[in-house]
């Protein structure tokens, strides 16, 4: 007999929080999948993944997508694709710009990479990159920008994509945190050559681990694809376009073209993100009732910098950032949520900057400092959103900050 009790170690699990930073969406469509991939007895990344794979990316309106085992897993493969496209690849050296604030595995792959960050500061409102830098990070080895949606609120997308354009630069989407926002009509992760997409479990849907990576571009599809299987031919057609069939099957079986990774999901996630995909608008509806009732409550509270929505958030979270023009004790509001049983986290990990890791890394800082990125990090925190109703936990944050920052 299986104990479907579900253990994530995202959040406390020894006891319930009053206020927790996220909870399961999984029912029991989920639980039926599960047990319906177990039953057909397929494991191993089969149907079920494939039709994930063309549904998720049907409902962005992207031509491909290529599951894999994490979000961080898909920046990886994007990345490396980016590095074996047959014309302009990218090359180690070349320079690629990026926000100051975004999850350390946006960064990693750059630097495995070798490719040398070009970093720019955030702005204090959306937490996103300052699309008016963009010009003076620019160098002649820029090949790329990375841009990233922090906790569900638009990055300057269009802005940025322009700019791309223009100056004839990649531009790679980490959207691992912003599911189903929108810019001006147009989903995030969709924007890039490249857009990733987490399914962890605090996540706008979640396959508990799981992650994706979308693209328009057939030749990035089939190196994404031998990318995420040991670099192998196959899982490509004949006709792929980045290998020519040769050998007898004996030889094309075990026939490795790329340096590639095995950062195949599972079946089972594959299933279950089936359903959780079904879920998805209700969800984000749900996540945005709950954002209209914190701005409400919050809005016109100069204490408190709120995460300004660009275009649709979908509402990762609730982020707030205690106001340096007023003298909130950083250490006396966070014990004031402990104390309140309300779960709280770095914004997104901080600044990139001040984590020990950057000495590894070959970088700039655009304009020579990320002040805003530093505020963030030293005065930001986020709260859980979710997907259903949350306001007796909102109210109390509330009634808690309030008095927290008298
Ligand atoms: C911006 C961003 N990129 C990448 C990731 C990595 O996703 P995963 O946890 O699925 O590896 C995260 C994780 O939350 C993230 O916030």
């Amino acid at each position: 007999m299986l104990n479907w009790r579900i253990n994530f170690n995202f959040v406390d699990r020894s006891k319930n929080m009053f206020y927790d930073l996220a909870a399961s969406t999984w029912g029991e469509e989920e639980i039926n999948a599960i047990r319906r991939t177990i039953d057909a007895g397929q494991f191993t990344m089969g149907e079920q993944v494939a039709t994930f794979e063309k549904e998720f990316a049907k409902y962005f309106g992207m031509r491909y997508g290529v599951m894999v085992n994490s979000g961080s897993s898909g920046n990886l493969i994007g990345v490396a694709a980016l590095f074996y496209k047959k014309e302009r690849p990218l090359q180690r050296g070349d320079e690629v710009i990026v926000p100051a604030v975004s999850w350390s595995t946006t960064f990693h792959p750059l630097q495995q990479y070798g490719l040398k960050l070009r970093i720019v500061d955030v702005e204090l409102d959306t937490l996103n990159i300052d699309a008016n830098k963009l010009e003076r990070a620019l160098t002649p080895k820029t090949r790329m920008i990375v841009a990233v949606s922090i906790l569900g609120n638009p990055a300057a997308l269009d802005i940025i994509q322009k700019f791309s354009h223009e100056h004839g630069l990649y531009l790679f989407e980490d959207n691992c945190e912003s599911m189903d926002a929108e810019l001006a009509g147009r989903k995030t992760g969709t924007f890039g050559h490249v857009n990733t997409f987490s399914f962890f479990f605090s996540h706008h849907i979640s396959t508990m681990e799981g992650g994706i990576v979308l693209t328009d571009d057939s030749e990035l599809n089939h190196l994404l694809r031998s990318l995420r299987a040991h670099g192998w031919t196959r899982d490509l057609p004949r006709s792929s376009p980045i290998f020519e069939p040769r050998g007898s099957d004996h030889f094309e079986a075990y026939r490795f073209i790329l340096p590639g990774y095995n950062v195949r999901p599972l079946e089972i996630c594959g299933a279950i993100g089936r359903e959780q995909l079904k879920k998805l608008p209700s969800m984000t509806a749900g996540r945005r009732r709950n954002l209209a009732l914190f701005q409400k409550l919050f809005a016109g509270d100069d204490r408190f910098i709120l995460q300004r929505e660009n275009g649709k958030s979908s509402c990762f979270s609730f982020t707030l950032i205690l106001n340096p023009a007023h003298n909130a004790n950083r250490e006396s509001v966070f014990a004031a949520l402990r104390e309140a049983d309300i779960g709280f986290r770095m914004i997104t990990g901080g600044c990139f900057l001040k984590h020990d890791v950057i000495e590894y890394y070959n970088y700039v800082v655009v304009d020579g400092g990320v002040p805003n990125a530093e505020v963030v990090h030293d005065r930001g925190f986020f709260v859980g959103n979710q997907a259903h109703d949350i306001t007796p936990q909102i109210e109390r944050l509330r009634e808690v900050l309030d008095r927290a920052c008298r």
